[in-house]
This record gives C-alpha cells, structure tokens and sequence, in this order.
C-alpha cells in the first residue's frame, strides 16, 4: 500500500498528522486500520464498537470499506456503530438526513444488522432529548466505549457538531449550528440557507475524547487554515478539534492541500533538512521576503541566516547572487503574450514563439470559469490572433435560480405569442415547470424540462460572453459531461464517458495550448473531477503526434491562487483590462446579484476574481517587481 508522504513525528506538531497525496490513498490506510480492528475483535469474540462521521471526507473510507466487503470477505457482523451527529429537527428519510447517508454511504452495503448502528434521532420532541442524549452516551458506555471514532473536520474546527465554544467536558446534546457551518451546508439544501435546520445533536467532546483511537480525516486547501491551527496552535475552545492534542492515541489523516498550511509544508527548512532545488530556494526566498516585508533584492545575509537559511546560504554563497536568480526567474514568469510572442528570443518566456498562431483550448468546468477565472488572459490570446476554442465541460445547470427559468420558459411563450407562432409544446412546458416551480421541491431533482432550461440559460450566457470577447461561438463547445448530469449537488464519479468526451475534443481541436481549472479547494467538487477528466483525456493522448507540441496550463479557479514560488506564467492587466474583464463575467446574469449556491462567501464573482488577481500583482510588487495593476496566473502541468 502506498506509505505516507511523511509519517516521522515532526516539531511543532502535537498531533500525529499523516499527509498523502491524494483523499482515496489516505482513505485506504484508514479503512484498513479500521478492517484491521474489525477482524482482531472479531478473532477475540467482541464487538467492534465504532464511532462514524458523515459528511463529504468519508465517503472514501466507507467506499473501500465496501469494497473490503464485497471482494475480500470484511464482516460487519460484529461491528456496533454510533453516529456523532443529525441534523434537529430532521426526518430519516430526507435527502440530507444523516440516516439516509449512512445508510447510502456504508450500511446498505455490507452485512452490518439493522440493529447494530445507532444514528441520534432527528424526529424527537423538544422536551425528550435531554433524555434521550444521556441514553445514547449510555449505550456507549455499556459496551465498554468507543473502539474508534472517525472524525471529519470543520472549516470553523467543530468535530461533530462540537461548534467553536463547546467545553472540553461537553456531553452529547442539542446544538445551535454556527452560521458558518449552515452556510457551508447549502449546498445540500437547495442552496438556500433558510431551509438549513439551526441545530444539530451531536456527541459531546468528552465522549469523543473518551474513544480508545481518534482518527480525523481532512481533504482540500480549504481546511489547510483550520488543520494548521489544530496541529500546531493551543488548544482552545476556538478550535475544538485542537482538543484532540490531548487525546495519546489520536491521528490526522490528510491530503497534500489539507496539509499545506503546516509549517513542514510551508517551510520545511525551519523543520528538518531539505534538498535545496531551484523550486525549494523560490519558495524559501519568497517566503523570506514576504516574511520580512523586503523586496527580494534587498534580502541580506543577515535575513537568511536570522531565518533559518543559513543553510541555503552555505550552499549556494551569497545572498546577492541567490536574491538576483530568485529575482530573474519570477521575472521571466511575467509575459503579456500567453500564447507565446512571435519574433522574440523564448529562452526565457514561459510560452514558445512557435507556431506564432496557435491552437488553444480552454476547458472551463462550468460556463463562468474561463472569464472568471483567466478572463484577461482569454481576451489577450483572441487579440493576439491565436484560435481559441472553449470546451464548457459542465452544463452548470443547478445554480440557476428556478424563477428564473420560469421567466424563459414565459419568454417564449410570449415570443411565440407575439410573432404567430403557434406553439402548444412550449405552453405546456410552461405550465409543467410552473406548477413544478410553485409547489415546491426541497428534496426533489428538477424535472428534466427545468433543468434543460437552466442550462440552455448558462449556455446562451456563455455564448454572449464568446461573442463579447471575439471568437466565433462554433469555437464554444457545450460537452455536457455525464457525470454533472444528477440534477443535485451530489455528482457521479468520473465515467468513461467522460473522458472519451474529453478526448474527442482535444483530438478534434488538436491544440497547441490546453488550459485548465487546476482547483484542489474541493478535491470531491466539480472542479476537480473536471481537472481528473482533462488529464486523464491527455495522458491518453500522450502518444499522438500533435500533443508533443501541446502545453498544458493550469489555472485557479474564484477562491485560491498558486503559491507565488509555484506560478509559472503571469499574465498581467491594465485597469482597462480588468473593467472588460468584469463586462465579460457580468455576461453571467444568472450567476449574479446571489448565487445559488453562494457559500460562505458573500462577494459577487466579478469581486471575487478582481480581489485575487489584483492581490496576485501585488505579490510580486511587494518582492520588488514591477507594479501592475492585476495579475492572472498559471502552473504547467508536465504530462
Ligand atoms: C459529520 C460531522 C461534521 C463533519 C464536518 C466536515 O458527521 O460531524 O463534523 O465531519 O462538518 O464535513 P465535510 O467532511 O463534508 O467537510
């Protein structure tokens, strides 16, 4: 099985952490220490007596668990399971119902009997659940306590429900959800906040505590603050997984991104000995520089040996010549010709001048995400006479607001209307969607004909957006990947389908250039299935002829940047830019004026890419570059 990346207990950490490279190897070690339990209790005739989480981090563990089952023969028969949390009030069947997931998740699918797991009860009535709490820890109790807890994290720190204040000594019990946690639980609800319960019972921190071995599972950039604080910060009731420093058999288990706020990620060199690359030397002098707030040429020996460097200082001499080659390589990321400049020496550019026309793709995962996310640099690559064609991967159908659709549908009625045309078809369709529309559908898929609407409106928006910056909209190409199609937040896995979809494009296209959304925020959301689909299409395609000449850029897409040591192309803006760059994304009229899905972030997305592209520039201001007044950035992924 594959080994973590680093498994040594480190300084500064005071909790056991393990970082891998990807959620589903991680997950793997952790469904196998918990097979490994299953079947030693099972050899001494005892239960096996397991705490469970839901959420999206264990969907992995219980999926190899499944499979653990299925093809090598892991009984569930002895295992006794106590969920921590359910929403209050909630039914068991609704869709967000931590029953239903479980049973979806894990229990449907391996022998576990029915009366052997224990989930908090939703339905109860006010004045029983006191009661009923202290029955459940009970129950815990009897059978000698929790074996093993799986725990997932939250972007406030709450295991469980254990929100940002819970006591170190809390017990199970009913719990007001912290606005940040109902936001970020949307996503399950239609997207709206309003119909997200505001309480939550969830075992208490002491009887989690209590478990004979803590495991907490964390995946994506967007945990890295959070894990960064439990591990290495005090603890504290602010981060109530900080709580687990005081467990002696509890253990961290992460992904690369997760684990990116970690100073052993961050700056390894304060933490052991590291081999000084040219990228481990970008990242260390820009870091130094950040740190000191110095522009990078103005770096002394004295900085780098009061910082840890005096290493890097031993062995590559001075900080004179070190500043300079940091300085020269972030210069020569700098170009306002991303599809390479014509005529021009490219030793150091970080495009080829060659072929001066080139073909591009850029795979945009939803029907926004080329101009938000590389808008400037969409435009700069039309003007500067390249071919570039969009492939749309997702229709981006559930974030369109149902009046909305409403109002099309009713558009074309009217139209119809207006010109003689007659059209039963469209004002039964009307009156199908209205009728679906007004009676509400908290758990429920839109029915095809609204979906079909709502992705014809992204679809007319991404076209407006081509048109407004200048290719032909043949060249956008609407993929529709299968795996988006569910009609909820919930997605497929990657299909074949998909990357032959993928493939067809590319090999249709045959492009010189390939960007990508290159996001790790959500290693399960869309983004990142949608990077899975695109590199798994290219490394098939790796073969052919026309992709030895195809470089393969990734962009960020509305919430993270690269790390500044990691960008290799920055495509700087002018104020004018930027302003058509906002004209561009504000094509997206359905994706404005709040979202659908608008998450913890309330700023619009036009704000959103504008904050991060002009906080990119001001990076490399501060290093001692050139000021700019935005900055769009890209990584080249080496196929
Ligand atoms: C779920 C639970 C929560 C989640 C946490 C992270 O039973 O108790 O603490 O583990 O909110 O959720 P995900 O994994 O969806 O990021």
């Amino acid at each position: 099985m594959e080994q973590p990346i680093i498994s040594d207990p480190i300084a500064y950490e005071k909790i056991p952490t393990k970082i891998y490279k990807d959620p589903k190897e991680a997950s793997r070690a952790v469904a196998h220490e918990i097979a490994d339990l299953i079947k030693q209790k099972q050899k001494e005739g005892k239960n096996c007596v397991l705490g469970l989480a839901t959420g999206s981090s264990p969907k992995t563990v219980y999926a190899e668990l499944i499979r653990l089952h299925r093809e090598e023969g892991l009984s569930f028969k002895n295992v006794i399971s106590f969920n921590l949390d359910e929403y209050y009030p909630m039914e068991p069947d609704a869709i967000q119902s931590y029953w239903r997931f479980m049973r979806e998740q894990l229990f449907n699918h391996v022998d576990i009997p029915k009366e052997n797991y224990f989930i908090p009860d939703g339905t109860l009535p006010p004045n029983r659940i006191a009661e009923y709490c202290v029955e459940y820890e009970r129950k815990i109790d009897n059978l000698g306590g929790l074996d093993f807890q799986l725990l997932g994290i939250g972007g406030n720190g709450h295991i469980g429900f254990n929100e940002p204040g819970s006591l170190i000594n809390s017990k199970t019990r009913l719990m007001m959800l912290d606005h940040s946690t109902r936001a970020a639980a949307t996503m399950d609800f239609s997207g709206e906040l309003t119909k997200v319960p505001k309480k939550a019972i969830t075992m208490g921190v002491s009887k989690i505590l209590a478990a004979k071995r803590v495991v907490l599972l964390a995946w994506g950039e967007r945990k890295a603050p959070v894990i960064a604080d439990a591990v290495e910060g005090s603890v504290t009731e602010h981060n109530p997984a900080s709580y687990l420093q005081t467990h002696s058999n509890a253990m961290f288990v992460v992904d690369e991104a997760a684990a990116s706020g970690l100073k052993r990620m961050k700056t390894p060199w304060l933490v052991e000995d590291v081999e000084w690359t040219s990228k481990m030397v970008k990242k260390a002098v820009t870091n130094l520089a950040l740190t000191l707030d110095k522009p990078i040429l103005k770096l002394t020996n004295k900085d780098y040996n009061d910082n840890g460097l005096s290493d890097l200082l031993a062995r590559h001499g001075q900080a004179y010549e070190i500043n300079i080659d940091v300085f020269n390589q972030l210069q020569n990321t700098i170009t306002g010709w991303p599809g390479g400049k014509p005529n021009a020496d490219d030793t150091n550019r970080p495009e080829r001048a060659l072929p001066a026309k080139k073909r591009c793709i850029i795979f945009s995962p939803h029907p926004d995400d080329d101009i938000i996310s590389m808008g400037g640099t969409f435009q700069r690559l039309v003007d500067q006479g390249h071919e570039v064609h969009i492939g749309y991967q997702t229709s981006g159908n559930i974030a369109v607001a149902d009046d909305e659709a409403l109002r099309f549908i009713d558009f074309v009625v009217d139209y119809n209307k207006q010109f003689g045309i007659s059209s039963p078809e469209a004002e039964k369709i009307f009156e199908k969607a209205s009728k679906f529309l007004k009676e509400g559908k908290v758990n429920e898929v839109d029915i095809p004909e609204v979906r079909y609407v709502k992705g014809l409106i992204r679809q007319g928006e991404a076209k407006n957006t081509c048109r407004f910056v200048g290719i032909p909209v043949e060249n956008a190409h609407f993929m529709n990947l299968p795996f988006y199609e569910t009609g909820t937040v919930q997605k497929k896995p990657l299909a074949e389908e998909d990357i032959l979809t993928t493939m067809e494009l590319i090999e249709k296209i045959k492009p010189h250039q390939i960007y990508a959304a290159g996001d790790l925020a959500d290693p399960h959301g869309t983004h990142k299935v949608c990077l899975d689909a695109v590199m798994e299409a290219v490394r098939r395609l790796a073969h052919k002829n026309f992709m030895k000449d195809c470089w393969v850029w990734l962009y960020r897409g509305a919430w993270a940047e690269w790390d500044i040591h990691e960008i290799e192309m920055a495509v700087p803006m002018s104020p004018d830019q930027v302003l058509q760059k906002r004209f561009g994304i504000f094509k997206h009229q359905s994706q404005k004026d709040g979202v659908v899905f608008q998450g913890t972030d309330s700023r619009e997305f036009w704000q959103r890419a504008e904050e991060r592209n002009s906080a990119t520039a001001g990076l490399y201001n501060k290093l001692g570059l050139a000021e700019y007044e935005a900055m769009e950035a890209f990584v080249r992924w080496k196929f």
